[in-house]
């Protein structure tokens, strides 16, 4: 609080609105001017994961404020490069909720072996471990050959590693037990090998997926698919953002099109609540019917 403020009698509840005030503008500026300069569209991010993300990226940059930030990303291609890297939250993991693949294994595989061939699409796929977990379960159904995956992200940097499917030894633990719960049928340990601390998963995995960058709020549907995974993306949007976005998913599906959300996302409250109806037990698979 400024001795102006005490002398204009405000009180500290006052002054934390405008201090709150003070920064929404700050952030509202930074992404403008992003938007402006590179093109990255985070105008319209929920607030609070993006005001935490900014405060770090701030705090790491060495800088007292958000306009300090603005600054130096304004100037500083590199620093920029970073803000992406903190604001893309690029984490994920093989199997990643094991019943969502056994449930998509038991009830959505089954309808795909009727059609002739099979276009998924990957939104927001990070570093690629929901990639090759899809790969590996067409694979164990005979499917893989009519497949072809599409796995996108805005992060390029994500893109690469998933490119090379190379992961931490560290992880395998995991990754395996996720694999058996998840309805697996083989030794895991036969999609990769070991090379010191990272294994690389088999190049046959790669063979049908098409990686390439794309961005959900700013570009357009590129094809169109039979199954949809945008997993844990959409938490970190506004309504705003989130209902466009459904509105390219609704779009680039086909007829009965499967869509895949995270644990915590529903196409409840969404515009498109009324198109889709839900599969599974409780996890969030949804099919297409409008
Ligand atoms: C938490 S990860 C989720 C990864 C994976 N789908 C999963 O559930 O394990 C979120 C990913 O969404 C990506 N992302 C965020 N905003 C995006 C946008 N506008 N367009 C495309 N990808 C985006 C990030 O770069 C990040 O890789």
């Amino acid at each position: 609080m400024t001795a102006k403020d005490l002398a204009e009698g405000k009180s500290e509840e006052e002054w934390s609105i405008d201090t709150d005030e003070r920064e929404r503008i700050e952030l509202e500026l930074l992404m403008e001017g992003v938007h402006r300069l590179y093109g990255y569209d985070f105008r319209n991010y929920a607030l609070p994961s993006l005001r935490r993300r900014v405060h770090h990226s701030a705090q790491s940059e060495n800088v007292k404020s958000i306009s300090g930030l603005q600054e130096k990303v304004l100037h500083d291609r590199a620093c920029f490069d970073r803000l992406v890297q903190s604001l893309s939250i690029p984490v994920t993991e093989m199997f990643r909720d094991p019943l969502l693949f056994r449930t998509f294994r038991e009830e959505i595989i089954p309808v795909l072996r009727t059609y002739p061939y099979i276009r998924i699409w990957h939104a927001g796929c990070s570093t690629g471990e929901e990639v090759y977990s899809m790969a590996i379960m067409l694979h164990e159904e005979g499917l893989y050959d009519k497949a072809r995956i599409y796995a996108t992200d805005m992060n390029a940097k994500s893109l690469q590693q998933a490119k090379e499917g190379v992961y931490g030894i560290d992880k395998m633990k995991l990754y395996t037990k996720n694999y058996l719960d998840s309805g697996g049928t083989q030794s895991f340990s036969e999609y990769y090998t070991a090379r010191y601390n990272s294994v690389m998963f088999q190049p046959f995995l790669r063979k049908n997926i098409i990686f390439a960058e794309h961005n959900l709020a700013t570009d357009r549907s590129f094809n169109e698919f039979n199954v949809i995974f945008c997993r844990n993306v959409m938490i970190y949007f506004n309504d705003e953002l989130r209902n466009q976005v459904h509105g390219l998913f609704h779009e680039s599906l086909s007829r009965f099109g499967v869509l895949v959300l995270g644990a915590k996302e529903s196409i409840q409250f969404t515009d498109y609540s009324g198109f889709y109806e839900p599969l599974g037990r409780g996890e969030k698979i949804y099919r297409k019917i409008k």
